[in-house]
């Protein structure tokens, strides 16, 4: 019964009917190199898969689920939703040789704890790579969910985890895989965009990089569909396959009266 572990910015459960439709309907291997909170990938719960992110904290996250869910388990439930230790908590990453000797428990703890408690389950760190989230004040956060982790931890045992950068998927997908991309959004207007995922962030030339990985997988004969914002650039990258449009209801804007449904892109190959 395993569900997400993680809330993330850009989560796709609310388009899940639509990815499902949408995607083939028999294929061999799952690939997802921008796991995020795995919305999708949770739902499908496939057999054999591959997921990977850039963000290492999150990858983490994936591997200890699998690999150590009781000791995790036990490190969760120490954690207290009080205002104070949530700093405390958060500024641990303050200071890399403090954070530097965190076990991986440790750090995987921490992000879940922080996901769950922190203002609108959101993550987000700034230009050094610090979580600059603040504390959510929520009655009941569930941030000690033994049971969900324990269901993943069983489903992950059949998923291959990789930190680092989606290209590195490419000579991992042979023909008849399929790979669901979910990157960071070309931004709709100067403002809208969102690029506190990584330390990183995603510029055009990741997304014409992103574009050429998905003709690779189109040569070699595997399947790939691709969500993105409805930006012109979307279009024009994308023009030769298939694209779609769906509905999706925002609410990174914290301006409320902003939250509409607002059309997003799924592009196919099939
Ligand atoms: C839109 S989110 C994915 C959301 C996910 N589908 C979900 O349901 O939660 C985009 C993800 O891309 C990751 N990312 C950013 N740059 C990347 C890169 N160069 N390679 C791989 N992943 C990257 C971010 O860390 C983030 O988790």
């Amino acid at each position: 019964m395993c569900k997400p572990i993680i809330k993330w910015v850009g989560g796709k459960r609310q388009l899940i009917k639509d990815l499902k439709r949408l995607m083939p309907k028999k294929y061999n291997r799952y690939f997802e190199p921008f796991i995020g909170g795995g919305a999708l990938f949770f739902e499908l719960k496939p057999k054999n898969a591959y997921i990977s992110d850039y963000n290492k904290e999150l990858t983490n996250l994936y591997t200890t689920v699998r690999d150590h869910s009781d000791e995790l388990i036990a490190d969760l439930c120490k954690h207290k939703n009080e205002s104070e230790y949530y700093y405390k908590t958060r500024a641990l990453d303050r200071d890399k040789k403090v954070f530097a000797k965190l076990s991986d428990v440790e750090r995987a703890s921490r992000f879940i704890y922080l996901n769950k408690t922190g203002f609108n389950g959101l993550y987000r760190v700034n230009s050094k790579g610090e979580c600059n989230v603040p504390f959510g004040k929520y009655k009941n956060p569930k941030y000690c969910d033994s049971e969900n982790i324990q269901a993943c931890s069983e489903l992950l045992k059949n998923t291959e985890i990789h930190n680092g950068d989606f290209e590195d998927i490419k000579e991992h997908v042979k023909e008849g895989d399929f790979v669901y991309f979910d990157p960071p959004y070309v931004p709709l207007n100067a403002t809208s965009s969102f690029t506190g995922y990584t330390d990183q962030g995603f510029d055009e030339d990741m997304q014409l990089r992103l574009r050429e990985l998905c003709d690779h997988i189109n040569d070699i004969g595997a399947y790939f569909m691709l969500s993105n914002s409805s930006a012109k650039y979307v279009y024009e990258l994308y023009q030769g396959y298939t694209i779609h449009e769906v509905k999706a209801t925002r609410s990174i804007n914290s301006d409320a009266t902003k939250r509409g449904k607002i059309t997003e892109v799924v592009v196919t190959n099939y």
